[in-house]
C-alpha cells in the first residue's frame, strides 16, 4: 500500500463521476471521493461477488448485524455505549436527511443549518419546502467557530430541528466537547431535535481528535439525537449506498416509522457486506489513510502559506474537504469558475454551501502527494499570471 504510486494517467482511468465530470484536462478536485484504492479485503469481496455471481437480495440478518458491527465500533473507537436495536438500516445519508427532515419538522417549522453547510443539507430543506434559520460559523485565528451564542438568540418557538454535521463539511472542524456541549445546553432548552451526520468521524487527524458523538455527551442529549453514520467516506466506498441510523429514543424511530419504509428504498446486498468489512476488517488501511491524508493536509497548508498568500484557509481537523476564502484575490467571478478555466481544477463553488459562501472554494485533497502538488501549483501558476 503506497498512495504516493498513483499517477494521474491512473485516476483518469477511474470510471466514476469525479474523474468523468470535467474535460480530461482538468483535475477534479470537487465531489467527496478519495483517489485511493480501497483495502484489499473490499476487492476481495468483489472478487467473491463476481466468481459466485452473489447479486441476490441481502439476508435480513445482514441489517441486524449491521446495528451490532456499528455498536461495538461506537464503543470501542469513541467510548458511546449505544444498543445495536436502535440501529436502523438506511440507504445514503443524503435520502435519510429528507426524510429527517420531513418527520421531525412540520412544514410550518424551521430547521437550523451552520453555515457554511454541507449543500445536500439546504438542498434538502428547500426541496421539502422547510425555512432555513442559518447559523453562520466565525473564522477566527483558532479556526471556524460555531456561534452558538447568537444561533440561541436567534431560535423561535418554531425553530424544531438542528442539522449538526460532526466532524464538519466543509470547514473541516472536529468539535471540542466544549463546543458541543454549549449547543446541547441550547438543543434541551429549546427542545429540538437533532439530526447529527458523522459520516466524517473515522477521519479526525490525531492532532484534533478524538472524535466526539453527540449522541453521547447526556442521555438527555442522546434522546433528542439521530444519528446518521457511513463507512463511505473513510473507507472510499461512495458508490456503495448504504449507511445507518442511530435514534436515541423511541419517539425518533416512531417518527421515522411513519413514513413507509419502502421510502428508504431497500438494502443494498453489496453495500451492505462492504460496510461490514470495512468496518471489521480494514482498520489497518483506514489508518495508513489518515496519516496521509493528514500529510497531505499539511503539505497543502505549508503550501498555500508560501505561494498563494492570498488565499486565506484553517487547517483541517478532519476529513479531506477544505474551505478557502479566495476573496484576497479580489477577483471579479466565482473562484471555482476561475480555476477551472485558469488553471484547470475543478473545485465546488463556495455559494453552494449557502451564500455566505461567495468567494470561496471547497478543494478535495484525497489524492497522491504528486498529483496535490500538480494542482496547487496550477492554482499558483493561474493567480501569478493575473
Ligand atoms: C457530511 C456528509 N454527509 C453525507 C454525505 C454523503 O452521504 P451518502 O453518500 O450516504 O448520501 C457526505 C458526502 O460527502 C458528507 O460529506
Amino acid at each position: 500500500m503506497d498512495f504516493d504510486n498513483l499517477t494521474l494517467e491512473q485516476a483518469q482511468r477511474s470510471l466514476g463521476l469525479k474523474w468523468n465530470y470535467y474535460d480530461r484536462d482538468v483535475i477534479p478536485s470537487w465531489i467527496a471521493d478519495m483517489d485511493y484504492p480501497v483495502a484489499e479485503p473490499l476487492r476481495d469481496l468483489l472478487y467473491r461477488v463476481a466468481e459466485g455471481s452473489e447479486l441476490g437480495y441481502a439476508p435480513f440478518m445482514q441489517q441486524e448485524r449491521l446495528g451490532e458491527i456499528f455498536a461495538a465500533r461506537m464503543h470501542s473507537r469513541y467510548g458511546w455505549t449505544l444498543d445495536p436495536a436502535e440501529c436502523d438500516d438506511m440507504t445514503d445519508i443524503v435520502q435519510a436527511i429528507h426524510i429527517a427532515v420531513a418527520v421531525l419538522c412540520d412544514d410550518d417549522q424551521q430547521v437550523i443549518v451552520h453555515i457554511p453547510s454541507y449543500h445536500p443539507i439546504l438542498s434538502a430543506c428547500r426541496n421539502m419546502k422547510r425555512d432555513i434559520l442559518a447559523s453562520p460559523m466565525v473564522k477566527t485565528g483558532q479556526g471556524w467557530q460555531l456561534d452558538t451564542d447568537r444561533l440561541d438568540r436567534e431560535i423561535r418557538p418554531r425553530t424544531r430541528l438542528l442539522m449538526l454535521v460532526n466532524p464538519h463539511n466543509p470547514t473541516g472542524r472536529a468539535f471540542r466537547r466544549d463546543e458541543l456541549e454549549r449547543l446541547a445546553e441550547v438543543v434541551l432548552r429549546h427542545d429540538l431535535w437533532v439530526v447529527s451526520d458523522e459520516i466524517h468521524c473515522d477521519l479526525v487527524y490525531s492532532d484534533a481528535g478524538p472524535h466526539i458523538p453527540f449522541a453521547s455527551l447526556s442521555p438527555e442529549i442522546a434522546r433528542k439525537t439521530v444519528t446518521f453514520n457511513s463507512a463511505t467516506k473513510s473507507h472510499n466506498l461512495g458508490g456503495v449506498r448504504c449507511s445507518l441510523a442511530h435514534y436515541g429514543s423511541a419517539e425518533l424511530r416512531k417518527r421515522f416509522d411513519r413514513l413507509p419504509a419502502g421510502i428508504r428504498g431497500g438494502s443494498n446486498a453489496i453495500g451492505h457486506r462492504a460496510t461490514r468489512i470495512a468496518w471489521e476488517q480494514c482498520d489497518e488501511w483506514l489508518e495508513y489513510t489518515r496519516q496521509y491524508l493528514q500529510r497531505n493536509r499539511d503539505d497543502l497548508e505549508e503550501y498555500l502559506k508560501t505561494n498563494l498568500p492570498e488565499l486565506d484557509h484553517r487547517s483541517n481537523e478532519a476529513t479531506f474537504l477544505t474551505w478557502i476564502d479566495c476573496r484576497g484575490l479580489a477577483l471579479q467571478e466565482d473562484p471555482a469558475a476561475f480555476f477551472l478555466r485558469e488553471a484547470r481544477v475543478g473545485c465546488y463553488s463556495g455559494p453552494l454551501f449557502g451564500e455566505q459562501g461567495t468567494g470561496y472554494l471547497r478543494l478535495n485533497f484525497a489524492t497522491s502527494r504528486a498529483i496535490l502538488r500538480e494542482k496547487l501549483d496550477r492554482m499558483a501558476g493561474a493567480v501569478r499570471a493575473l
